[in-house]
């Protein structure tokens, strides 16, 4: 009876209403979960984001040997700079093998804050790019930082052993760029500016150690492929952002191009597709897969290299073809272009991990046995600054004299003195010539107090020549005897002030006691920033620019600088103390007018004031008459004065 009423109630059922509801009941599931699951991934996310990687990435940073979470913090921060700086720097990082995809990522990141700050606009943007390059060369001394970015690039040189010989060449581009973005005048200059900037960390280095993995030795040709690729990248980029580089004032291309089409920045600015926009975009697509074709020579190296070139040759002809097309972002967001795009570069990987897998763990992070010693720092490597006794202030002058007051701005940054006039010295009171010497020593004291006390952040002081081994080695040896004791920390008084040591010279000859004190004290020192005393020992202008030459030469015949990339600042990062800056003031003691072979490049601008007064007889008070002297001068530098620009402006 129960089942027929069943069996009736059934029948009659509304089945249309059922089925809606059933409809909508699978309708609010599929969209709770989805909202869920949503709700979860982006919680999940921000999680990954604070304190976890993704399993991927996490893995990537295993097989690179960077466990340190603070390094993975850095690393993050260019990984996530790279990620924004367009598709195809961030396809490089994925086409390259895991372990040194970080590598890759503090490379681009770094180049990234710079151009930025360059690109900035801002006012100070040279002056912000100077600080950036100080606490760059400091960290990279000191081997770590307190800045992400920075960190991980010091973490990426010291471990891949990145040469850092060019690094001054491309911030010297970056400064000149942030005070004037330049008008490339021919195709010479415009690969000139971006080699300087496109390989100064590593990029050759990479090349190496890709060639390593891959048991190939890349030679010149494989080189020039990269540099080809290169170019071709940045071809591309200069195309995609012609109209936005407009309305900044400037064109990433050279201006007798633009000029032979017919091109002028108005019409760039536009935005509008003009004939001979058009033109042009052609031409010079033609010429960046001219430079592609060129590149393809390094894929037939190997199988591995071959899959992740191929996808970034591959990539770079979409792009060129979007641009052709007229949709300079095309390959992006949306459409068939995206979908090529992602299908290219997705292959690439897959094609490119399994190849690389392939040849096993052949690129080992840092603890492995193969890995490089640290390149040479730029100043020495200092441990961590003990944590130390605060320094004392400089003795007063006996004669209780106090430093001339309203200098303001016009202390010299950097005041170098030759010592002279000891021999005469000792020579007036009937004594022998080292007894000169000591009495010198008293002198020296007084005058880095001085120098302590006016605020000068450089003194650098001759100590002996590379000339004076000529004297009699009794002399010599006394010399060198007073500069062991001066270099030593526990006995000389001026390294309880805020002084920290520096010395330069060649160390060949120099007694093993004298030497060791010199560095124990430079290591002591280092975290000391009130005044930096350069002491100069067994030093001369010449030999110093001729060992920096000879390393220079050394490194362009090894394949590492390209000779188009050699520049004043990247010279100077070979001598012997890079970090020393320009010298302001140079003065002379004891009465002769000539330099003696001292900082012939440093001193290239240096006011000179020579002083009667033997060294011996010297105190703070004479440095202080030099330094007003040089207040008062003016310093052109090769421009014109400040009465004659005046009166140019007025008369114009
Ligand atoms: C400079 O004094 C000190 C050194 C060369 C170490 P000199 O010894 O040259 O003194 P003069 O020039 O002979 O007086
Ligand atoms: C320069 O003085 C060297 C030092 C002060 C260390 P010199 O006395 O040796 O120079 P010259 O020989 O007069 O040029
Ligand atoms: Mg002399």
């Amino acid at each position: 009876m129960q089942s027929a009423v069943v069996a009736a109630d059934t029948r009659h059922l509304p089945w249309a209403h059922l089925g809606l509801a059933l409809l909508w009941a699978l309708t609010t599931a599929a969209v709770g979960t989805a909202a869920f699951t949503l709700h979860t991934r982006c919680r999940l996310g921000a999680l990954h984001r604070t304190w976890r990687l993704p399993p991927l990435r996490h893995r990537v940073y295993r097989r690179a040997g960077v466990n340190d979470p603070e390094l993975r913090a850095g690393y993050e921060t260019c990984r996530r700079l790279v990620r924004r700086s367009g598709q195809t720097d961030y396809a490089v990082t994925q086409l390259v093998p895991a372990p040194l995809r970080p590598l890759l990522w503090a490379m681009y990141g770094h180049g990234r804050v710079l151009d930025d700050l360059s690109d900035s606009g801002r006012a100070d943007a040279a002056e912000r790019i100077d600080a950036w390059v100080r606490a760059m060369e400091e960290d990279l001394a000191r081997g770590t930082s307190t800045d992400p970015v920075r960190r991980a690039l010091t973490h990426a040189v010291t471990t891949w052993d990145l040469p850092t010989g060019q690094l001054p060449a491309s911030f010297a581009t970056y400064r000149r760029d942030a005070a004037e973005r330049p008008g490339f005048t021919s195709w010479e200059q415009w690969h000139a500016y971006w080699h300087a900037l496109s390989f100064p960390v590593g990029v050759t280095r990479l090349a190496t150690l890709l060639g390593e993995a891959t048991g190939t030795r890349l030679g010149p040709r494989d080189a020039e492929a990269l540099r080809r690729w290169t170019d071709a990248f940045n071809l591309v980029d200069a195309l995609r952002d012609l109209r936005q580089d407009a309305h900044l004032g400037r064109v990433a291309l050279p201006l007798p191009v633009l000029a032979a089409h017919g091109v002028t920045l108005a019409d760039l600015r536009t935005g509008r597709r003009t004939p001979q926009l058009h033109a042009l975009v052609r031409e010079l697509a033609v010429t960046a897969h001219g430079w592609l074709d060129d590149a393809d020579g390094l894929a037939d190296r190997h199988p591995a290299l071959a899959a992740s070139w191929r996808t970034l040759i591959r990539l770079q002809r979409l792009q060129l073809r979007a641009l052709e097309r007229g949709r300079p972002r095309s390959g992006g967001r949306r459409g068939t272009g995206r979908l090529r795009r992602a299908l290219v570069l997705h292959t690439g990987r897959l094609h490119a991990a399994l190849n690389w897998r392939r040849l096993g763990p052949v690129l080992t992070p840092p603890q492995g046995a193969r890995v490089p010693a640290p390149p040479p720092p730029l100043t020495p490597v200092v441990p961590r600054p003990r944590p130390a006794e605060p320094p004392l202030p400089p003795r007063p002058h006996a004669g209780g004299a106090r430093p001339p007051a309203g200098l303001g701005d016009r202390v010299p940054r950097h005041v170098a003195i030759i010592m002279d006039g000891n021999g005469r010295w000792a020579a007036e009171r009937g004594l022998p010539r080292p007894r000169g010497h000591a009495a010198g020593q008293s002198a020296l004291r007084d005058v880095v107090y001085g120098a302590l006390e006016l605020g000068i952040p450089h003194l650098t002081l001759y100590g002996l020549s590379t000339e004076n081994w000529k004297r009699p080695a009794a002399e010599v040896e006394e010399i060198l005897r007073l500069l062991g004791e001066g270099a030593n920390a526990d006995r000389e008084e001026v390294f309880a002030r805020d002084v920290r040591l520096w010395w330069s010279g060649l160390p060949e000859g120099l007694p093993a006691g004298l030497l060791d004190a010199l560095e124990s004290t430079v290591r002591r020192t280092a975290h000391r920033r009130g005044l930096t005393l350069t002491l100069c020992v067994n030093y001369g202008g010449r030999a110093e620019i001729t060992a920096a030459a000879r390393k220079l030469a050394g490194d362009v015949a090894g394949g590492g600088v390209h000779p188009s990339a050699v520049t004043a600042p990247l010279f100077a990062r070979y001598l012997h103390r890079p970090a020393l800056p320009d010298v302001d003031l140079l003065i002379r003691t004891g009465g002769d007018h000539r330099l003696s072979n001292f900082l012939p490049w440093q001193a290239a601008y240096a006011e000179l004031v020579f002083l009667d007064t033997l060294w011996p007889d010297l105190d703070r008070t004479g440095l202080w008459r030099a330094v007003e002297t040089y207040a008062r001068r003016e310093r052109r530098f090769g421009g014109l004065g400040e009465a004659v620009a005046q009166g140019r402006m007025e008369s114009t």
